[in-house]
């Protein structure tokens, strides 16, 4: 089968709060305008697509003064029946950890906490990939959060210093696509990061700087449909030739936030399995 044994089943958040109200990416502009009709549509026409390509997507409530909650990929880390909730870089966005908290929590998951004055920012600077976790840090997550990021998922843990401000994410750089491929981007990363990805993907296909910049790798893998913002010919013809079918959904509103539509949902069915039996269930769950 073509494809990831995750990303059947995604969260996202309707875009009712969303908009560019304050700048804390390279991205961000308040004074670009976001056109809330368009990004509704977008965000429909992204929901359509993975649910043709076969994915499930459960709804988080959006919040006023939130806006941006509709990027689902930021509210924690998934591991089998585990959600470990984000410690937002920016005060801005740490007012959606209860949120994203409670609807875990009231979805049967097991919530455990990274240690106060860690910073790491979810799924969007952490991505699963043959059983292990590789973690992106520096703008957003700290170097220090891996190793008690490894502990509560269970899971081995490869730190990935992220190397250009306007990439600040992991997964603005990197995206799993099956068990051996994956489309990575270097350029992004610093020269021992850029060892340990290389030396972990048996067959990537390398991005360039432009193709990073479009928001390439922020893909969603459904299976064997890859939907992405946009998809120049050269890698549209890689990933068809590995099997892939292209699916393309216009996220230029979510852009102008600097996330596109990977950052748009969170994976709920990552099961990377425990390497050293299960992860600890006791002194993880202390309060914030
Ligand atoms: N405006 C958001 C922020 O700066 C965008 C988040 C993008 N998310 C992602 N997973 N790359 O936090």
């Amino acid at each position: 089968m073509t494809g990831l044994p995750w990303g059947r089943r995604f969260l996202m958040c309707p875009p009712e709060h969303y908009g560019v109200l304050y700048e804390i990416n390279p991205w961000m502009n308040r004074e670009v305008a976001v056109d809330l009709d368009l990004a509704r549509g977008q965000w429909g026409d992204l929901v359509a697509t993975l649910t043709e390509a076969g994915a499930g997507v459960e709804l988080l409530e959006p919040q006023p003064d939130l806006p941006d909650l509709v990027f689902t990929a930021n509210a924690g880390t998934v591991n089998r029946n585990r959600f470990i909730p984000s410690r937002f870089r920016h005060p801005q966005r740490q007012p959606e950890v209860d949120h994203d908290v409670a609807w875990f929590a009231a979805h049967g998951y097991e919530v455990a906490w990274l240690p106060e004055g860690v910073g790491h920012e979810g799924a969007g600077d952490a991505l699963p990939f043959r059983g292990v976790f590789l973690s992106g840090y520096r703008s957003r997550s700290d170097a220090a959060a891996h190793g008690p990021l490894s502990a509560l998922l269970g899971a081995p843990v490869r730190p990935i210093e992220l190397v250009d401000p306007r990439l600040y994410h992991l997964d603005l750089t990197f995206c799993p696509l099956d068990d051996r491929r994956a489309m990575i981007a270097p350029h992004a990363w610093d020269s021992y990061g850029r060892k340990v990805v290389e030396a972990l993907v048996p067959e990537p296909l390398f991005l360039e700087v432009e193709e990073m910049l479009g928001f390439c790798a922020n893909s969603v893998v459904v299976g064997s449909t890859v939907v992405m913002a946009q998809c120049p010919r050269r890698v549209g013809k890689v990933l068809e030739d590995w099997g892939f079918d292209v699916a393309i959904v216009d996220v230029s509103e979510f852009l102008k936030a600097g996330g596109g539509c990977r950052c748009l949902t969170l994976a709920l069915d990552v099961a990377i399995p425990a390497t050293d039996g299960p992860p600890p269930s006791t002194g993880t769950s202390a309060a914030r």
